[in-house]
């Protein structure tokens, strides 16, 4: 199969596209940046809100599927709210316009826990209402909707995740949450860490290798069986410290301090520790593998 991946060169795309060629599909990737290495990838370095260059990207890749990864994050979308319009929101919907005219069969769209808006409460069900306390969680409620939209509509099959934390080891720093995967990195290189919350702050998350695996899963299932367009999924709940001493036990030594920063508190503190994922778990078998201590392990082997 062809599938067309945007923001390939990010974090969760290139991760993606690992296990897409390994299963012997064909690969368009789409970004701003180059990457370092696109052996076996057909890139086009192009700007998403380019809206005649992506028609023609999706028109000469021909997809089956398209994996829309591509977005300004929480930071950068907070400090030019409408570039991070025009990129998160109207550059999808020119997307989900071109896929619906190429007869593209599927579309997977990664949205977040930050559609969510406070104050919420530390178990947060599935169907808790959305009003997004920052300009990044507005745009990617807004293309969730266009997306069940277009498959209401048009008959696109639009599918998507909406993730919580990823720990993965090419977090971009733009994510106000990267510090968690940040913290692996420094251990494994033995620098001292700063983490930029108290302590207590726990946050659902997840691993980067259950998000891929969640997001296979999900596109694979059978359409008859989903009950919504767009899931909750949850992998663990774990404290800031739960994480420095885990880490801590697995690389004796590891050196961490806690140093709140307000700001990063402002936008971390409220969020809950577990995102009920029931409707995943039961529609399509959503049953993430790693929990924290196996999360450590595998973020410390690869450093
Ligand atoms: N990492 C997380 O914790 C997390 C959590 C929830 C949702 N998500 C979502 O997953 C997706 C991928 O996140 P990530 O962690 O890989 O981020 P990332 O920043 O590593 O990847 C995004 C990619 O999009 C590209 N991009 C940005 N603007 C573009 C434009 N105008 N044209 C073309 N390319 C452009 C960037 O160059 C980058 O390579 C995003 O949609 C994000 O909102 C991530």
């Amino acid at each position: 199969m062809t599938y067309l991946v945007t923001g390939a060169t990010g974090n969760l795309a290139r991760q993606l596209i690992e296990r897409l060629l390994s299963d012997g599909h064909r690969v368009v990737g789409l970004d701003l940046r180059a990457p370092a290495d696109h052996a076996g990838v057909e890139f086009i370095q192009v700007d998403i809100t380019d809206t005649d260059a992506m028609e023609t990207a999706v028109q000469r890749a021909r997809p089956d599927v398209v994996l829309h990864m591509a977005s300004l994050l929480s930071s950068s979308s907070e400090a030019d709210p409408s570039r991070a319009w025009s990129v998160n929101a109207d550059a999808s919907v020119a997307l989900l316009e071109s896929c619906r005219r190429v007869g593209v069969s599927r579309f997977f769209y990664p949205s977040t826990g930050a559609t969510y808006g406070g104050p919420l409460p530390d178990t947060l069900p599935e169907d808790f209402p959305q009003w997004p306390q920052n300009v990044y969680g507005v745009t990617k409620v807004a293309v969730e909707r266009a997306g069940a939209y277009y498959a209401a509509r048009h008959g696109l099959d639009f599918r998507s995740l909406r993730l919580p934390m990823v720990i993965s080891r090419y977090a971009p720093a733009a994510a106000v949450s990267a510090y968690a995967s940040h913290a692996f990195a420094a251990a494994s290189r033995g620098e001292h860490f700063v983490f930029p919350v108290d302590p207590s702050v726990g946050i659902s998350t997840i691993y980067v290798r259950d998000v891929v695996d969640g997001v296979f899963t999900l596109l694979a299932a059978d359409p008859d069986r989903l009950t919504r367009r767009v899931y909750n999924v949850h992998g663990f709940a774990a404290t800031a410290e739960a994480m420095a001493t885990e880490i801590a036990r697995q690389h004796p030594g590891f050196s961490y301090e806690f140093a709140p920063d307000p700001a990063v508190m402002t936008v971390l503190g409220p969020l809950p520790s577990v995102h009920v994922d029931d409707s995943a778990r039961r529609d399509w078998g959503w049953n993430p593998r790693y929990d924290l201590a196996r999360t450590t392990s595998d973020m410390l082997t690869q450093e």
